[in-house]
C-alpha cells in the first residue's frame, strides 16, 4: 500500500509520550546468563543496555503512562479519545485486547479501540490506520501506541535473540489540523518470509512442542531489513515528491546500529539527521519509533516545521514508512 495525502484533511500528531521499565540490563549481565560478551553485543549491534520489565510488569503497565504523556501534551483527555489503537506483539492477554482495556483505565468511553499485530512495524501500520480513519471523518482524536515486551517472549538460554531486544512503549494523540501533517505512507508485507521471526505455536495453529520462544534467522532478518529500510523509504519520498535531502530527522526502526548504518548510507542521509537510541533501549518493538521520536524532541533535532522520516521492518515480515511535518512545539 502506498499513498500520498495531497488534498486529504491536514492531521498530525499534537502529543507524544513514552515510557520504559525502570530496570537497566546491561550487556555484561547478560553474559552472565548466556555465552556472550559486552564486545560481541557492541561490536554486532550497537547496544550497550536495554530495559526489562519486571516480572509483574505487562504492556499496559507501561504502554498507559506513555498514554497519559501524550494526551497531557496534547492537553487532551480520555474522553476526548474516539479511537485507540495498540500496536503489539505483546498484548497483556490474547483477549480482551490491552487497548480495551486501556480505553477503560483512561476513560476513553466513546473509543473504538484494538489490538494490531504487525511485528515491529505495528507502530507504523497503526499510524496509517489512524491517519485514514481520521481523514475519513471517522474519528475526531486518536491515540496510538506502539509498544511491546519482548522480554516475556524471550529465551533467556538463547544467546541469539535475547541480547537484541528491550521493552518500552510510546503514544500519539493524532488529531485533525491547521497544517498538514501526514505527507504519505508506505506499507507491505511478506508472508512467505515469515518463519524467519516468528513465534510458533502462539496462536490455533498446532506445533509440536512449542517452547514458547521467540525464534529468528538473524542473517535472513538482517538482509530484509537492510533492504526494505531503503527500498520502503525511497517509495514514500519519491510518491511524495521529495527529495532525501530535505528530510531533517530520519528515524529508522531500532534494531541494529549496522543495519541503520547501511540505510544511512545507501539512502545518503546526513548523520547527524539519523536518530539512534538502540545502545540504550535495544530493539523495543514496536516502542522503538516513538521513543526515538522522543530521543529527536529531547535533543532539539525535531521541532515544529521539521520533516520526519519512519521506517519500521519486522516480524510478519513487514516494513513501513511514513512522512510527516511536524507541527507540534515540545510535544511531550
Ligand atoms: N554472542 C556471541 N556470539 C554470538 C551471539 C552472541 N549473542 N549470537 C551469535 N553469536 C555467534 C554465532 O553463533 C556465530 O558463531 P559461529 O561463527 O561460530 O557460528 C557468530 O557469532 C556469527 O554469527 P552471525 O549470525 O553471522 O552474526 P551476525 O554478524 O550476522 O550478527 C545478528 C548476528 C546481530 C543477530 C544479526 O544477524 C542481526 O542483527 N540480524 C537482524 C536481527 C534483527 O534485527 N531482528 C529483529 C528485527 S525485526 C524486529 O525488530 C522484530
Amino acid at each position: 500500500m502506498i499513498g500520498s495525502t495531497n488534498g486529504e484533511a491536514a492531521v498530525s500528531i499534537t502529543g507524544l509520550g513514552c515510557c520504559v521499565p525502570e530496570r537497566i540490563v546491561t550487556n555484561d549481565e547478560l553474559s552472565r546468563h548466556v555465552d556472550t560478551s559486552d564486545e560481541w553485543i557492541r561490536e554486532r549491534t550497537g547496544i550497550r543496555e536495554r530495559r526489562i520489565a519486571a516480572e509483574t510488569e505487562a504492556l499496559s503497565d507501561l504502554a498507559l503512562p506513555a498514554a497519559r504523556k501524550a494526551l497531557g501534551a496534547a492537553g487532551v483527555e480520555g474522553g476526548d479519545i474516539d479511537l485507540l489503537i495498540v500496536a503489539t506483539v505483546t498484548p497483556d492477554m490474547t483477549f480482551p485486547s490491552t487497548a480495551a482495556l486501556m480505553a477503560d483505565a483512561l476513560g476513553a468511553r466513546a473509543a473504538g479501540a484494538y489490538d494490531l499485530s504487525a511485528g515491529c512495524t505495528g507502530f507504523m501500520y497503526a499510524l496509517a490506520q489512524a491517519y485514514g480513519m481520521l481523514a475519513a471523518g471517522l474519528s475526531r482524536r486518536a491515540l496510538v501506541v506502539g509498544g511491546d515486551v519482548l522480554s516475556k517472549l524471550l529465551d533467556w538460554s538463547d544467546r541469539s535473540t535475547l541480547v537484541l531486544f528491550g521493552d518500552g512503549a510510546g503514544a500519539v494523540v493524532l488529531e485533525q489540523t491547521s497544517e498538514r501533517g501526514f505527507l504519505g505512507f508506505e506499507l507491505g508485507a511478506d508472508g512467505g518470509g515469515g518463519a524467519n521471526l516468528w513465534l510458533p505455536g502462539s496462536g490455533s495453529r498446532k506445533f509440536d512442542d512449542p517452547d514458547g520462544y521467540v525464534k529468528m534467522n538473524g542473517r535472513e532478518v538482517y538482509k530484509f531489513a537492510t533492504r526494505v529500510l531503503v527500498q520502503s523509504a525511497e517509495a514514500v519520498l519519491d510518491r511524495c515528491g521529495v527529495a532525501i535531502e530535505d528530510v531533517d530527522v530520519y528515524v529508522p526502526h531500532q534494531a541494529n546500529v549496522r543495519i541503520i548504518d547501511h540505510a544511512t548510507r545507501k539512502l545518503g542521509v546526513p548523520s547527524e539527521r539519523v536518530v539512534i537510541n538502540v545502545d540504550r533501549y535495544g530493539n523495543t518493538s514496536s516502542g522503538s519509533i516513538p521513543l526515538a521520536l522522543a530521543d529527536a524532541i529531547a535533543d532539539g533535532r525535531l521541532r515544529p516545521g521539521s520533516l520526519v522520516l519512519m521506517t519500521g521492518m519486522g516480524a510478519g515480515l513487514t516494513w513501513g514508512s511514513a512522512l510527516l511535518r511536524w507541527t507540534k512545539e515540545g510535544a511531550q
